[in-house]
């Protein structure tokens, strides 16, 4: 069942090492796209059905942004519908986006649908800072006015509404690339969309939209062009499955051995992550939706650096470098996505890991093993490798903060736990 309402969790996750996990799970729906689809959903009025969505705690945050919109939101076991005919505030106040920074992406759909938003400046994160300069200069080339005042964006659209442009990006950024996205659809002419981000949740997206009657070309690649149109319509829509989650199921399997397989997901959405796998010394099997990681031998230093689609994803960066820890030799893992994401590591120090940090770079020299200690997450995919790390810790290892993990993985321990892990949670609701 999707949760509507967010629940804030507190409590630890507790797992004791050396288990070989073996067996099957299912991938949910990816978050970062089931995140974008409910803000898109905005545009059109009428009502949306988003199937396979996570019972994660950023889609029940999602759900009050738009609610709080005025959009009619009803859920059941894995789908949300969005109905969006009257939408009655154009304002994602700061109380929900500085919980969560993805509530940006309901920017774009807001002037291109209303012609107005007012959306809480996001902050930073402890991966970085996480600026949308790109969001709004971009919405600035299809004739968004701006106002930044008390810590909020205000934006206005023109009279006549947006108007098409051709749009570079510096960088590709994946919100930059959604926003003006779900902007230009709505906008009179053409959007080219230069340097977008080529993400699977990418291509996600502009499938619903297409699905809702816009006209996008190029999603998945550098250059997106989009025709506008007078206006769209609901439509239904499943969400991809998650690779990010996937992966790191499967760096469970190459820690403890395997084989695990991980269903829902296509292997073409993670090949840098395979290609690694292999590299370090994995057996990887494949088929079109189901992934199994098995290792016999030795774990081999291999370098990683981060990089966008389909580069190796930042987003599986902490779960690597735990097996990097392990490895025969010493390995390289190199962020150039955000420019701070390796402030795990000092946990990861404690349970007897040896990396050194330089600037962008994670020196990581393995040792025979780690051991379990008391550790905090200080980001989701932090939380879920210092979980996996704790996989392989000699002894009780607690991971503090459980809120950031059960942001982003549906049914975490009871996935782990079915792979044969020995864990459990102490997570409960906040009184
Ligand atoms: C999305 O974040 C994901 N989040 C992130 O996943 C993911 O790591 C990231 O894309 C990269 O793949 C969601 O989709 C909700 P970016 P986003 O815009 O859109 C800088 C997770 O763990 N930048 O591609 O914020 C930015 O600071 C999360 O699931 C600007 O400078 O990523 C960062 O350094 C973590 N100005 C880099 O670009 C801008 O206007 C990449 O950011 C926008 C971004």
């Amino acid at each position: 069942m999707v949760a509507e309402r967010r629940v804030a969790f507190v409590g630890s996750i507790f797992i004791r090492g050396g288990r070989t996990l073996t067996g099957t799970v299912e991938a949910a729906g990816a978050k970062n796209s089931a995140l974008k689809l409910l803000a898109a959903a905005l545009l059109a009025p009428g009502r949306s059905r988003i199937a396979n969505v996570p019972d994660i705690s950023d889609v029940a945050t999602m759900i009050e942004v738009v609610r709080g919109l005025g959009a009619v939101v009803d859920s059941d076991a894995d789908s949300v519908s969005v109905d969006a005919t009257r939408l009655s505030s154009a304002e994602a106040p700061y109380e929900v986006v500085s919980r969560m920074r993805a509530s940006i992406a309901v920017l774009g759909p807001l002037v291109a649908r209303l012609g107005r938003a007012r959306v809480a400046m996001p902050g930073g994160c402890n991966i970085g800072s996480r600026k949308v300069d790109m969001h709004i200069s971009g919405l600035e080339s299809l004739g968004v006015e701006f106002a930044f005042e008390h810590g909020y964006i205000e934006a206005t659209a023109p009279p006549g509404g947006l108007v098409g442009a051709h749009i570079m990006l510096e960088f590709p950024s994946v919100g930059a690339t959604e926003n003006l996205l779900m902007a230009s659809v709505l906008a009179s002419g053409t959007t080219v969309i230069d340097n977008a981000a080529r993400e699977p949740e990418i291509v996600d997206l502009a499938e619903f939209l297409a699905a809702m009657g816009a006209r996008v070309t190029g999603a998945g690649t550098s250059t997106i062009e989009v025709e506008g149109v007078e206006a769209l319509a609901p439509a239904e829509h499943r969400v991809v499955g998650d690779r990010v989650e996937c992966g790191t199921y499967l760096v469970a399997g190459a820690l403890t051995g395997g084989p695990v397989t991980v269903r829902g997901v296509s292997p073409s959405h993670l090949e840098m992550v395979l290609l690694k796998l292999e590299q370090a010394g994995c057996e990887v099997r494949a088929t079109d939706d189901a992934i199994t990681v098995s290792r016999n031998g030795p774990l081999r230093a291999t370098d990683v650096q981060t990089l966008p689609y389909p580069g190796f994803p930042t987003d599986m960066q902490p779960q690597f470098m735990v097996l990097m820890t392990l490895a025969d030799g010493d390995s390289v893992i190199t962020e150039n996505v955000f420019e701070n994401r390796f402030m795990f590591a000092d946990e990861l120090v404690r349970m007897g890991a040896d990396i050194r940090i330089e600037g962008h770079h994670a020196l990581v020299k393995g040792t025979p093993g780690l051991s379990g200690a008391p550790v905090r997450s200080t980001d989701l995919r932090a939380g879920a490798a210092l979980v996996l790390a704790g996989l392989v810790a000699d002894g009780r290892t607690e991971v503090g903060e459980v809120h950031h993990i059960l942001r982003g993985y549906e049914g975490f321990v009871e996935k782990l736990a079915s792979l044969g892990a020995d864990i459990e949670s102490t997570a409960a609701p906040e009184c």
